[in-house]
């Protein structure tokens, strides 16, 4: 399947976890990525496996400068920009009275900081032919679950400003959603470590009894969101969870 022709997408934490997959399949069905990623281990290896589709750029999403030069590179390598997936998040699960000022900082730097500044830097290439903007929530913000307040705050900000996005950049052609994914990754390995209860609990919840393969059952749902299939989707919340949370 070919249907990101032409397309160039930006992918933060692009080089592994989830973020990875997504390079891997967004490049399958013919699109060029650069690749954000504070990994530049993983970053490299990622460039190096798919030289002529994949441009990896080391940086740290939480600097507003980061988003202006993944931009720049786009044109200067690819002469456009169409597409941004806002996939890098990182953050450290504690009980609320338990964070400290850096715990929040961590979390609103990679996460909430880090979208609107990719977004913000983004949105004069991406509304000259239009485009499409993927960005990442989490079930755990829907549910509010233990041990995440740092993270679910960030999360939720995420998709009221993705909604508002979807509002007002409607006119410039281009649409926001957010993909919800569960899937297992060296980040859910770690939480699984630290709370393996919780883990249970939210595996056992999951209808189709699994926690998702970020390449089969995640990256196929943000290609779609990036698509022409979805050209009359905008301001969605995706759930790519195996059913765990039905949204009404
Ligand atoms: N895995 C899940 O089940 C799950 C569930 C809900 C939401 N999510 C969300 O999906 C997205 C991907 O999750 P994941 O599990 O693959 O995460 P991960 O921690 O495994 O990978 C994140 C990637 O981002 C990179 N990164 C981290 N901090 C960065 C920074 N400051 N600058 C640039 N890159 C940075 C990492 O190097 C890594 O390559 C995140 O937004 C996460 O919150 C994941």
């Amino acid at each position: 399947m070919k249907n990101l022709e032409n397309q160039v997408i930006i992918v933060t934490g692009g080089a592994s976890g989830i973020g990875g997959a997504i390079t891997n399949v967004l490049a399958q069905r013919g699109a060029k990525i650069i690749a954000v990623d504070i990994n530049d281990e993983a970053g490299k290896k990622k460039e190096e496996e798919n030289p002529a589709k994949v441009v990896f750029m080391k940086g740290d999403v939480s600097k507003k400068s980061t988003a202006e030069e993944a931009v720049k590179l786009a044109v200067s390598k690819f002469g456009k920009l169409t597409g941004l997936v806002n996939n890098a998040h990182a953050s450290r699960q504690k009980p609320l009275m338990d964070l400290t000022e850096e715990d929040w900082a961590l979390s609103f730097g990679t996460g909430l900081n880090a979208t609107l500044y990719f977004m913000k830097s983004a949105y004069s290439e991406l509304s000259k032919n239009g485009g499409a903007i993927v960005n990442f929530g989490s079930g755990a913000g829907l549910e509010g679950q233990k041990n995440q307040a740092s993270y679910a705050a960030a999360k939720e900000a995420i998709r009221g400003l993705s909604r508002v996005a979807a509002n007002e950049w409607a006119n410039d052609n281009i649409r926001v959603n957010v993909v919800c994914p569960m899937a297992l990754t060296d980040g859910v390995k770690h939480w699984k470590e630290n709370f393996p209860e919780q883990y249970k609990e939210s595996k056992d919840k999951i209808p189709l009894k699994r926690f998702g393969d970020p390449e089969k059952d995640v990256a196929p749902i943000v290609a779609f969101l990036l698509s022409d299939d979805s050209q009359y989707m905008t301001g969605q919340t995706v759930m790519a969870d195996g059913g765990s949370i039905k949204l009404r």
